[in-house]
C-alpha cells in the first residue's frame, strides 16, 4: 500500500516535470532508438489496469493501459529475466464513461519500453519511448526518458508488471 503511494506521487511530480518538458520543448530533438512497435496487437495481451479520474497520474495516463509483450519479452515474464530484443508495450486508451458503462475512446498514445543491455546500459538494458497518439511521432525528449528510467529502476528487473495465467 505504501510503496504503491510513494509510486502514485514520484507520478503526479513527474508528470509534472514531463508536461513542462513535452511542451516547452516540442518533438524530441535527441529521438532514442526504438523502433515503432509495428505489429503489437498481434503480440500476448500481458495485463489492463485502468487509471481513473481519482489518480494523480489520470492527466497523463488517464484511462485504459492495455500492456502487450512480444514473444522474448513474454518469455521475460515467465522466466524472470528479460532477453535483448523484448520489447513490452502500454496502449494508453482514453475511457469514457456513459451511465452504465466504460468503453474506449482515442488512443492517447503508446508507452514502449526495449530491452538492450549493452546498449541501453546506461539505464538498466532498456530504453523508453512515447509515441503520439495513432502515430509514428516520438514525444519524448532524452530528458524525459530519464524519468521514465529512474521511477522503473526502482523495481528490480526494471518492469513492473506481471504475467497472469
Ligand atoms: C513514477 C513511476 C513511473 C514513471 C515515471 C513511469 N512509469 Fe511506466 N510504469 C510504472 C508502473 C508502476 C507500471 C505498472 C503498472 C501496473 O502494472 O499496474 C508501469 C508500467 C509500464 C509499462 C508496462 C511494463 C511494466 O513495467 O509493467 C511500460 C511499457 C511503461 N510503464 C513505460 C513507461 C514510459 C515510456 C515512461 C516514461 C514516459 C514511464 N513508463 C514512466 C511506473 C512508472
Amino acid at each position: 500500500m505504501k510503496s504503491k503511494f510513494v509510486i502514485l506521487t514520484s507520478l503526479v511530480a513527474v508528470g509534472t516535470i514531463l508536461a513542462s518538458f513535452r511542451y516547452s520543448e516540442g518533438v524530441a530533438e535527441e529521438s532514442p532508438t526504438i523502433a515503432y512497435p509495428t505489429g503489437y496487437r498481434n503480440w500476448t495481451h500481458v495485463k489492463t489496469y485502468i487509471v481513473g479520474p481519482k489518480s494523480l497520474a489520470f492527466k497523463f495516463i488517464g484511462g485504459f493501459n492495455h500492456v502487450y509483450a512480444n514473444e522474448r519479452a513474454l518469455q521475460g515474464y515467465k522466466s524472470g529475466h528479460f532477453y535483448n530484443g523484448s520489447v513490452i508495450v502500454s496502449d494508453v486508451i482514453e475511457a469514457k464513461e456513459d451511465s452504465v458503462d466504460i468503453r474506449e475512446g482515442r488512443r492517447h498514445h503508446l508507452d514502449v519500453m526495449a530491452r538492450d543491455s549493452i546498449k541501453y546500459a546506461d539505464s538498466g538494458g532498456w530504453a523508453f519511448e512515447e509515441f503520439s497518439g495513432d502515430s509514428e511521432t516520438r514525444i519524448l525528449t532524452q530528458m524525459t526518458t530519464t524519468i521514465c528510467s529512474n521511477c522503473h529502476a526502482k523495481k528490480e528487473g526494471y518492469v513492473y508488471s506481471d504475467y497472469r495465467k
